[in-house]
């Protein structure tokens, strides 16, 4: 499949004079929508409770298998007692890109998977259109549990959990981590700015100095078509910030 038929599959059109006279117009509705449902729940770090932390020496010398094995039996918050079974992340164990979701759905907690629903259709869908298969790719979760109703991961759950990605961030070594929607970025990067705020711009994660770069989440397009315009421009962002390594 060539990149345009790409395009096409991703839902995004070709270029042209009267789609961008369109998307200006709606890009301060957009940005502001945006902004308004940013503002709720943010992750507060002031809120963190210590206890549920994960102890850094049980899991710095685990190596990717040890370290699912280590996770699979994980009690540190009350995740565990919802969960079907952990969804540790897939993908190639030496890629260049780690792909960051917010916490495992439905879907993937049944499958043990992460983005295998519509979500993940798209991503994949996402993936293809920078020249990228899911497979050469590492895609992870801020948390290895799913929250119960798909509600939003608590900021304790979010704190738990951050070691074992952490760790995952350290064996796989990535050149570059696309985090997907507000609260794998917020999390990540541990910041409370507004995600339309933070696409665009290229982080760099502290700990691991690993070029970071933000984009919408596909169940965020699922909802806003629109949006792909916007998720397109990141992707090549990324893509370009990718080459120049
Ligand atoms: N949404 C996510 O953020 N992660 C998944 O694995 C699936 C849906």
């Amino acid at each position: 499949m060539n990149r345009t038929a790409y395009l096409d599959a991703f839902g995004i059109k070709q270029w042209n004079r009267r789609e961008l006279s369109f998307d200006e117009s709606i890009e301060h509705e957009v940005n502001d929508f945006a902004e308004d449902v940013n503002t709720k729940g943010i992750v507060n770090k002031k809120n963190y409770q210590t206890e549920f932390k994960v102890s850094v020496d049980d899991i710095q010398d685990l190596n990717l298998n040890a370290l699912a094995k280590h996770v699979s039996l994980c009690q540190t918050c009350s995740l565990h007692k919802t969960r079907k079974q952990i969804v540790f992340g897939t993908g190639h164990h030496k890629a260049d890109w780690l792909i960051i979701g917010e916490a495992p759905g439905a879907d993937e907690d049944r499958q043990g998977e992460p983005f295998v629903g519509r979500a993940g259709q798209l991503l994949t869908q996402m993936l293809r259109a920078i020249g990228l298969a899911r497979e050469e790719v590492f895609i992870a979760n801020i948390l290895k549990c799913r929250p119960p109703n798909n509600r939003d991961p608590l900021p304790e759950e979010v704190q738990a959990c951050s070691s074992y990605l952490h760790r995952q961030i350290e064996l796989l070594e990535p050149k570059i981590i696309l985090a997907l929607g507000r609260i794998a970025a917020q999390s990540l990067l541990q910041v409370d700015t507004p995600i339309g705020k933070m696409r665009g711009r290229l982080y760099t994660l502290d700990k691991f100095n690993i070029p970071t770069i933000v984009t919408y989440h596909p169940a965020y397009l699922l909802r806003s078509p629109k949006e792909k315009r916007k998720v397109w421009e990141d992707l090549k962002f990324a893509r370009q910030q990718a080459f120049s390594l």
